[in-house]
């Protein structure tokens, strides 16, 4: 078997409003337009774009909405068909999905972890409803759904212990990633399905496509989000982790849920820059789609 490598690795957010106004054939609800969100819809069109120039047999998700009390889980179940509905909008997705597990390589990815001191399971229920976190990241980068996906959840060590902990056991986790996707020889794209800055609003307008009613919660938010997409731009991931604690903290972020720590590691910490594709607000919070291709090993 040669050895593999993961092609690239991109922050894809969730928000659910991306999927329902592309009016995907899978999704219930129908959008009349999207003038609230064009600069992500643009970002994630231009990420399809790119991404239609790399090969890749698999796509490996962290998702933090599958939250999980013990230890880190994987999907081990070939195949899942079922209806996602998003707890908080409902009126915005409720998407029918149809999608395949690389489960030989989720356990490999489980064994790598569990090699380096992760609790770890693998999630075998048939009947299990694959979070919406998952299925939008996916769908927006990748819509056409046809090769195998890994998914893993979100555990809670940020949570129960501290920022500064959480970010040890990600980091574990994504060395765990990529020694699994080159010993089983996979060509795998990474997407850390998470939100940069995360206060929200918590009234939803009478029309949600209203773009007057879209903007980053407050300034605080935003000159975090710049700082962290400066240091992206600049190639200085390392810096990005040296600064994570207090920007989970002060931003009130979701890569508390540890999806991004998790691909800056599996991507062995950048020192080039990762491509910008957008970045924009949903119910004012912040949100980048970024791509970094590692560049080719010296054969
Ligand atoms: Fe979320």
């Amino acid at each position: 078997m040669s050895k593999g490598k993961i092609v690239a690795g991109c922050l894809s957010p969730h928000p659910p409003h991306l999927v329902y106004a592309t009016n995907p054939e899978q999704n219930e609800p129908e959008a009349t337009g999207s003038g609230a969100w064009e600069p992500l819809l643009n970002g994630y069109a231009s990420l399809q774009e790119s991404l239609k120039n790399k090969e890749f047999d698999v796509i490996i998700v962290h998702t933090p909405h599958w939250k999980t009390v013990v230890g880190h889980h994987f999907l081990g179940v070939p195949h899942f068909k079922d209806l996602s509905v998003d707890p908080i909008f409902p009126n915005l997705f409720r998407f029918n999905y149809d999608l395949n597990v690389d489960v030989e390589l989720a356990e490999a990815i489980a064994a790598e972890a569990g090699d380096r001191g992760l609790e770890t399971t693998m999630m075998r229920n048939p009947d299990f409803r694959v979070d919406y976190g998952t299925i939008t990241s996916c769908h927006l980068s990748y819509p056409t759904w046809d090769i195998p996906i890994v998914v893993i959840s979100s555990s809670r060590p940020y949570f129960y212990f501290s920022n500064e902990y959480g970010d040890a056991e990600m980091l574990a986790l994504g060395e765990a990633t990529r020694a699994a996707v080159e010993k089983m020889g996979r060509k795998a794209l990474l997407l850390a399905s998470t939100s940069l800055s995360h206060r929200h609003f918590t009234d939803e307008p009478e029309d949600p496509e209203d773009p007057q009613f879209e903007s980053i919660y407050n300034p605080n938010q935003l000159a975090w989000d710049e700082r962290i997409l400066q240091m992206i731009r600049a190639g200085d991931c390392k810096q990005i982790l040296a600064e994570m604690p207090d920007f989970i903290e002060q931003s009130i972020s979701e890569c508390k849920d540890g999806s991004f720590t998790w691909l800056l590691s599996a991507l062995e910490v950048p020192t080039y820059p990762g491509h910008i594709h957008g970045y924009g607000s949903v119910i004012g919070t912040g949100n980048a789609v970024v791509e970094w291709t590692p560049p080719e090993e010296p054969s």
